[in-house]
């Protein structure tokens, strides 16, 4: 192991793999650390939508953010392919958010102005996807809401960022971060590092190097759990979303179904009652699915933090140290707008305003959850 590197990144999932991946693009001389596999745990569990349309209700600047993160995936597939030859999967039949009252009809037509969204009579869904539930009052059909596989997406950022020159170690949990001298210390489970930055990109598990930075913003976990079948019967080409629950058609011919919703709870583990939830909401959606063979189940930690926002930005005393996480039900999404907001910070490059106020480690948050 080097002793010593330009920045540190701690925590592989697809954010700190992110991360890693623009540092390397910069030449900075980086290691990614992570404390079991690289994308194996919240990353691997996510559905992979990118929905800057379907998950934003306000538009605000997360919304941008967002919207620009989801515009980076364009030709980032081709990008990762090129260097680490590992295909992100993408699928773009786009998504039909569907509405079962008047109620979702007004709430979902406030999104006709934007340009990847047009509204669908009952008919028109139906006539497009005949298999959706016949008792929906209709639908938006969102272009650019289509999705990812993420832990394919995840393993293409860290073994592109390895093309570039950067070390990635699994199975080195870090023990300590310590501010002091020159550069930073990281204490590893393979021996000591310095650094000249140092990036936490821990997701739900941030907390414990906030504290030791000597700040006291927390994270909770928001437990989904998900399942997948079989689809060899019927054609769905677009993910059918209502009421934060979905239906994710894989190129593979599976449906991903997701995800209740469970803050405070910190086991990786489904657990029945949460996945006949998640079943009799997926009935509501597209009935044929209950005739559909079980492939697998599973649950992860979405990083929940007071407000909502994730916190991307530089310690407030300490400009050596920096935060990317909390990015709660989009972490795929904003992946590649995070790694270059996190990169631009290093390389002093100029950002937006907007973005750094809204998701600055020392905001005050309105506590949304
Ligand atoms: N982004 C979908 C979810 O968090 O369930």
């Amino acid at each position: 192991m080097k002793r010593h590197y330009d920045a540190v990144v701690i925590g592989g999932g697809i954010i700190g793999s992110a991360i890693a991946y623009q540092l390397a693009k910069e030449k900075k001389n980086t290691a990614l650390l992570e404390s079991g596999t690289i994308g194996g745990r919240t990353t691997s569990a996510a559905a992979g939508m990118l929905g800057a349309h379907a998950e934003c209700e306000e538009r605000d600047a997360f919304f941008d953010f967002a919207m620009h993160s989801q515009r980076m995936y364009r030709g980032l597939g081709e990008e990762l392919f090129a260097l680490s030859g590992i295909d992100i999967r993408r699928h773009d039949g786009g998504m039909f958010k569907l509405a079962f009252s008047e109620e979702d009809v007004s709430r979902l037509r406030r999104m006709d102005d934007l340009d990847s969204v047009s509204w669908h009579t009952k008919e028109e869904v139906l006539e497009k996807e005949p298999y959706t539930a016949s008792e929906i009052y209709g639908a938006s059909f969102i272009q650019d809401d289509v999705h990812v596989e993420p832990y394919f997406v995840c393993k293409a950022y860290a073994k592109s960022a390895k093309a570039l020159g950067a070390d990635i170690f699994e199975h080195a949990p870090v023990f300590d971060v310590t501010r002091g001298g020159e550069s930073i210390l990281v204490k590893t489970a393979s021996g000591d590092m310095h650094a000249d930055y140092v990036v936490v990109a821990s997701g739900v598990w941030s907390g414990m190097f906030f504290k030791q930075l000597g700040l006291n913003q927390s994270f909770f976990p928001v437990k989904g759990e998900c399942l997948s079948v079989w689809n060899d019967d019927i054609p769905l080409t677009k993910t059918l979303y209502h009421d934060h629950c979905y239906i994710v058609p894989r190129k593979s011919g599976r449906l991903v179904v997701g995800a209740t919703m469970k803050p405070g709870d910190w086991s990786e583990k489904a657990d029945l009652g949460g996945l006949q939830s998640v079943m009799e909401k997926a009935k509501t959606m597209l009935p044929a699915i209950q005739n559909m063979k079980v492939d697998r189940f599973w649950a992860g930690l979405r990083p929940g933090t007071k407000d909502g926002k994730p916190y991307i930005g530089k310690h407030p005393q300490d400009s050596r140290i920096l935060f990317a996480a909390g990015h709660f039900r989009n972490g795929i999404l904003l992946a590649p707008a995070t790694g270059a907001l996190i990169g631009d910070l290093i390389m002093n490059k100029e950002v937006k305003a907007d973005w750094l106020h809204a998701f600055r480690i020392d905001r005050k948050e309105a506590v949304q959850i």
